[in-house]
């Protein structure tokens, strides 16, 4: 089949075992060509031998990461037609101790991260008034927790931008999709207490640090959705003519959709009681 028949899909955050690694397999088995990205090229080393994934290394931290990658497929392809945004940490602590550089590196991964990646592609996807931007967010977004405000605050940031770009974008033909995990099998927990053992000590929530941990790997119980299967809606989702402006899927995801719209004291009794606090 000529290349020029396929849609060029770049996913962000592509290491094995994530989410972002079954996109990618799942756009190809949709007869995609995937820039699968991640921040080491070791982490999809199973994908290395595959012609229809191009690997790179992007950090989405990196201005000039972003730029040197970008280059590279439009070299290679000469147009990019789906951005995937995807990369992103989980990071657990009580909001009045995290360390702030802890809360900004939430932030600079999951918002401003999605927003250097948008920024770099939307120029391009303009000039052929063609193109899709996925953003994924979080269900937690719909009921706010204890001891995950940094991240699900940057989520929630994430699924504002994603409104607005939405409406921004439209008129110059790309489309905006919001692709809302519910719990999805995934790294995410593994990342989260790495990153919680370099937590201080805390001094008020001393009594809270199990509860605190445990929220790390809440997502990833025995009921979670299995990566391949949240993968495959997903991406039936984003290839459609008409894609949906929000999409959500996975373990929970209806539930804590319900609870979005019950009166605050009732969601609060129900969350208190799942978290511990
Ligand atoms: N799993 C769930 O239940 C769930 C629920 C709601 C939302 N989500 C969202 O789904 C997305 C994928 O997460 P996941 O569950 O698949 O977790 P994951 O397995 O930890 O994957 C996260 C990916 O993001 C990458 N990443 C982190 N910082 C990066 C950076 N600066 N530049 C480039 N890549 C970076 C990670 O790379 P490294 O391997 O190098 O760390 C990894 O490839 C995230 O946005 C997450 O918030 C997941």
């Amino acid at each position: 089949m000529d290349p020029y028949d396929k849609q060029v899909v770049l996913i962000t955050g592509c290491s094995a075992g994530g989410i972002g690694h079954a996109l990618a397999r799942a756009f190809a088995a949709n007869n995609c060509l995937v820039v699968a990205t991640s921040r080491s090229r070791g982490s999809m080393a199973d994908l290395e031998q595959d012609h229809r994934f191009f690997l790179q290394e992007l950090d989405v931290l990196s201005d000039a990461s972003v730029q040197d990658v970008l280059s590279r497929v439009l070299e290679r392809y000469g147009r990019i037609d789906v951005l995937v945004n995807n990369a992103g940490v989980q990071c657990v602590a009580p909001l009045a101790e995290i360390p702030l550089s802890a809360l900004q590196n939430t932030f600079n991964t999951n918002v401003f991260g999605s927003m250097r990646l948008v920024q770099a592609v939307a120029p391009h996807m303009a000039s052929r008034k063609k193109g899709k931007i996925v953003n994924v967010g979080s269900i937690t977004v719909m009921a706010p927790g204890p001891w995950s405000g940094a991240y699900t605050a940057s989520k929630a940031a994430l699924h504002a931008l994603t409104d607005t770009l939405r409406l921004e974008l439209r008129p110059l033909g790309i489309d905006v999709i919001n692709v809302v995990p519910g719990a999805v099998t995934s790294n995410i927990a593994n990342s989260a207490i790495a990153t919680y053992s370099r937590m201080p000590e805390w001094k008020l929530y001393k009594p809270f640090e199990a509860a605190i941990r445990e929220r790390a790997s809440f997502s990833q119980g025995i009921r979670s959705t299995p990566t391949e299967e949240f993968a495959k809606k997903t991406v039936a989702a984003v290839l459609k003519k008409n894609p949906p402006a929000w999409f959500s899927y996975g373990h929970l995801s209806t539930i804590v959709a319900i609870m979005h719209h019950l009166p605050l004291f009732i969601k609060d009794f129900i969350i208190r009681k799942a978290m511990k606090c």
